[in-house]
């Protein structure tokens, strides 16, 4: 028995050690402990094995399986280990330079949004932010928007299917829907929860809407929103905010005007259009850039401020039609094509 089992263990090493692959593994380890391995074919012997020898030969077959079983273990950790490295490719170096030209740029989208939050810091706004995925509450109701509204069709927002789940956005009504936020508008409501005015916030973000993509539109993109409250704030303190920074940002040609328009969660709201001839690329007088107004009553309402107390404008612009009106680009998807041709330019 003895020398059957070294016999088979001495070529289990050297046949073991010779595997190459996961199917070549399998294979012998079937030939060696499979129901018709030879291993396993010296273990039924043992009942034939005189009685007083038994103890004995039964410790050697142990011996001999857990040997054999380092063997198998040893040779599959060394297949698994060549089909990673295989996956990895050739070994890397972390400590050479980068093959990279350069450090990179940013892209344009970030400079325009980086370049706003500094004018807008300067004069006293921080930079807040909000999650992407909102519940109903935050993007419509707080927001004086109500169910039939068209915004909230789902041919007009993404919604997500009735049993998803996000566990750091809680719902504040029970069977509230899940969406994609179709507006920076909702971190208006999530800051004015968190505390008492005054309050002055910029929140840039992206946004998503149904939007089928064509040289001006884009299922998601972005925009930048402001919001103050206050006592005795007025329509003239928006105003000037919004020719001080399209001044700063585009020059002082930039001028705004004021249409009205209708938002759920201002009153009187506003459309705002941009003047800025001087900028090489502008062929029209007048370029719709974002909405704006003073903060309905029921959105304090709804945020627990008292409305007899507190006043606040808003506003809220797209950061793609700002950027190509400061550049010059005519095609929104060049965006987010990620060309370095395009991106270049902006270095
Ligand atoms: N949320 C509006 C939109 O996405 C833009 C907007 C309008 C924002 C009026 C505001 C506002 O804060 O007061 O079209």
């Amino acid at each position: 028995m003895q020398e059957k089992l070294s016999a088979i263990l001495a070529r289990a090493a050297g046949e073991l050690a010779a595997l190459r692959s996961r199917p070549e593994f399998e294979a012998a380890k079937a030939r060696y402990v499979g129901p018709n391995g030879e291993l396993t074919a010296l273990m039924k012997q043992m009942g034939s094995v005189p009685k007083e020898e038994r103890p004995a030969v039964g410790r050697l077959v142990n011996e001999a399986k857990a040997k054999l079983q380092a063997e198998l273990d040893r040779a599959l950790d060394r297949i698994e280990a060549s089909e990673l490295s295989a996956q990895l490719g050739p070994p890397v170096d972390p400590t050479l330079p980068s093959p990279d030209p350069g450090p990179g740029t940013y892209h344009p989208l970030t400079l325009i949004r980086e370049e706003m939050c500094r004018i807008l810091r300067k004069v006293g706004f921080a930079v807040a932010d909000g999650p992407e995925v909102e519940t109903e509450f935050y993007c419509f109701d707080a927001l004086n928007t109500p169910p039939d509204h068209p915004a909230r069709d789902s041919q007009d927002t993404f919604y997500f299917p009735e049993g998803a789940r996000f566990g750091n956005i809680a719902r504040r009504n029970p069977g509230e829907r899940y969406l994609l936020r179709t507006h920076t508008s909702s971190v208006q409501v999530r800051t004015m929860l968190k505390g008492p005015p005054p309050i002055r916030i910029v929140s840039p973000g992206r946004v998503y809407r149904r939007d089928t993509t064509d040289a001006t539109h884009s299922a998601n993109f972005h925009q930048l929103e402001c919001l103050y409250v206050d006592r005795g704030v007025t329509v003239r303190d928006l105003k000037a905010l919004l020719d001080h920074i399209f001044g700063a940002l585009l020059g002082a040609g930039a001028v705004t005007r004021f249409r009205p328009h209708y938002f759920g969660y201002t009153e009187p709201s506003f459309e705002v259009d941009l003047s800025a001839r001087h900028l090489p690329k502008v062929n029209k007088d007048w370029i719709e850039i974002g909405g704006c107004g003073m903060v309905d009553p029921s959105v304090f309402s709804a945020v627990g401020y008292d409305p007899a107390v507190w006043t606040g404008y808003a506003f809220g612009m797209g950061l793609e039609r700002l950027a190509m009106l400061l550049y010059g680009i005519d095609d929104i998807r060049y965006f987010y094509q990620n060309d370095l041709r395009f991106l270049r330019q902006f270095a």
